[in-house]
């Protein structure tokens, strides 16, 4: 892509939910990628995606009209003596998918999680089929630390692997 992008990330807020929840519906509903209720119903996902601070939830909305794209939500891993960690998850629309929208929300989290004073970023559960999300997150200075065998039931596929992916800030 040359320019500057044609979205633009920001903090969301509750306005912006309605405009999250056709394409979390969709991904979610499609059962390849996450390990959440397949018909989960929408004041649930609300309450997975839209996380109070310190974590952050961000959305990456068009520069020109303000159509929200993708989001983002991040948040510390684990509590307690776990909470050093960073872990996130995103979504893009289907529709604006492979844009560089979920190469940005990355790059954001990242630095996100650097400037929040975490000392590394944890993936707990990348569907080892997610090929386009592998791809992302190895590009973005993730490795596999392991994959936890058959942890992931995909409806065309069956059970395949959950990866767990680690990059140190
Ligand atoms: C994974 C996801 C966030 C990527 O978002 P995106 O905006 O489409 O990605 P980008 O356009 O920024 O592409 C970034 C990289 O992802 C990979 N990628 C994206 N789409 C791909 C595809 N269809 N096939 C293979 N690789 C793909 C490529 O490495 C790409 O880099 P490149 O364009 O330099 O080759 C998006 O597909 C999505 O929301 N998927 C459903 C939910 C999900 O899987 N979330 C992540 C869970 S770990």
């Amino acid at each position: 892509m040359s320019g500057a992008p044609a979205f633009t990330i920001r903090d969301a807020t509750g306005a912006d939910w309605p405009a999250i929840w056709p394409f979390f519906h969709e991904i979610v509903a499609a059962g390849e990628t996450y390990a959440y209720p397949r018909d989960v119903g929408e004041q649930g996902a609300r309450a997975i995606w839209m996380v109070a601070p310190p974590g952050r939830t961000v959305v990456a909305v068009d520069r020109d009209d303000g159509t929200v794209l993708g989001s983002a939500s991040m948040y510390a891993n684990r509590m307690g003596p776990g909470a050093h960690v960073a872990s996130a998850s995103f979504m893009v629309d289907p529709a604006h998918g492979r844009q560089g929208i979920g190469r940005a929300l990355g790059e954001h989290m990242i630095a996100w999680a650097r400037a929040s004073g975490y000392r590394a970023i944890q993936f707990n559960a990348v569907v080892q089929t997610n090929a386009p999300a592998v791809a992302l997150w190895r590009s973005l200075g993730f490795e596999i630390i392991g994959t936890v065998p058959e942890a992931f039931d995909h409806p065309a596929l069956g059970y395949v692997g959950l990866h767990v992916m680690h990059r140190r800030l």
